[in-house]
């Protein structure tokens, strides 16, 4: 199936870039659902992906990750979906996204996100120290993957949610009218 034809949005892009917080208020004015892949496993696993990482490792971690989006392509219509930011890496996943919905990467500067999470405790792959450091490896080795997955890349500095929703929207509801 197209994924012009399933009325998902699908969100993808590094930690602490905006998922949860542009995708619940997106879901909100279109009137559809939302869902967050790494709630989706939390509430699963009945435990914190922080917890999930230590005592599983990052592996079964991202085995979940790809099962959740098996289960979602029979399911998932009219949703906003929020996803990890190490999802989209994964060339399977990757390709799911796609026949999902229509997906978007929200870019934020390296800046941006070193403030966004300088004082987060909840992502693993970020705990301890230097962070800048961390964040410049990653989102250097990451983004040319979120960009080859996404139909649609928004550059979100300096924009307000109202912003980024509208360049969504106008993008969004070409594809399916
Ligand atoms: C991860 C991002 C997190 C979560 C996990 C791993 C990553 O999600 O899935 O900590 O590899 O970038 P958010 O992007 O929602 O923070």
């Amino acid at each position: 199936m197209n994924y012009n034809l399933k009325h998902n949005v699908i969100l993808i892009g590094f930690m602490g870039c905006g998922k949860t917080s542009v995708g619940e208020r997106l879901a909100k004015r279109l009137s559809y659902h939302f869902q967050d892949t790494d709630h989706i496993i939390e509430q699963k696993v009945g435990d914190t992906i922080r917890n999930l990482f230590s005592q599983q490792g990052e592996e079964y971690f991202r085995t979940l990750e790809t099962n959740t989006l098996l289960a979602l392509k029979s399911t998932l219509t009219h949703t906003v979906l929020s996803t990890g930011g190490g999802l989209p890496l994964k060339a399977q996943n990757a390709k799911i996204l796609k026949e999902l919905g229509y997906v978007v990467f929200l870019k934020a500067s390296k800046e941006t996100t070193i403030k966004r999470l300088k004082d987060d405790t909840t992502r693993p792959l970020l705990a301890g120290d230097d962070l800048e450091d961390k964040v410049d490896r990653l989102l250097s080795l990451r983004t040319p993957f979120y960009e080859k997955a996404a139909h649609k890349i928004v550059a979100t500095d300096g924009k307000t949610f109202e912003e980024i929703m509208d360049y969504i929207m106008e993008a969004y509801l070409k594809q399916i009218s």
